[in-house]
């Protein structure tokens, strides 16, 4: 509720993104990172963040954004050093789930949380931050 009253009237891409990551980052505990990477191409590029400066470009297929992107399904990590080909960021990163934006059946970006705690994330994130993607697509109608 307290995210779609932030979105209201709002359809600029980017800003929607930033202030979500924003509040994302203000009310989950024990996360060290949250953001998104937008598809451009092959490629995600970093988007809207909080937390540590992230690398910038992630290959489509690569890592757990990259897996999510390809798949087009939510990814859960209970430990990302266990995940083949996992993209270390910041090595505090210790669990990560990964939600794919997808519009009209295409992929558009990623949303990525992750935290320094193993298993930090249940399925109930991912259902959570799930029906965040889904209000951020309902407000969004522009670049
Ligand atoms: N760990 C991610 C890369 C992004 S950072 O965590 C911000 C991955 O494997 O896709």
């Amino acid at each position: 509720m307290q995210l779609d009253g932030l979105l209201q009237g709002e359809t600029s891409w980017i800003s929607n993104l930033a202030n979500t990551s924003a509040l994302l980052w203000m009310y989950l505990p024990d996360i060290n990172w949250v953001g998104f990477y937008i598809r451009k191409e092959d490629e995600l590029v970093l988007g809207p963040f909080q937390g540590k400066p992230a690398c910038t470009r992630i290959p489509i297929g690569k890592g757990v954004c990259g897996t999510a992107a390809e798949t087009m399904e939510s990814q859960l990590v209970m430990d990302v050093h266990e995940f083949p080909g996992h993209i270390a960021c910041d090595t505090e990163s210790n669990s990560e789930v990964v939600i794919p934006i997808v519009r009209n059946g295409k992929l558009i970006a990623v949303l990525d949380v992750d935290s320094p705690e193993k298993a930090r994330f249940t399925k109930g994130d991912v259902e959570g931050l799930e029906k965040v993607v889904e209000i951020i697509l309902r407000h969004q109608t522009t670049g």
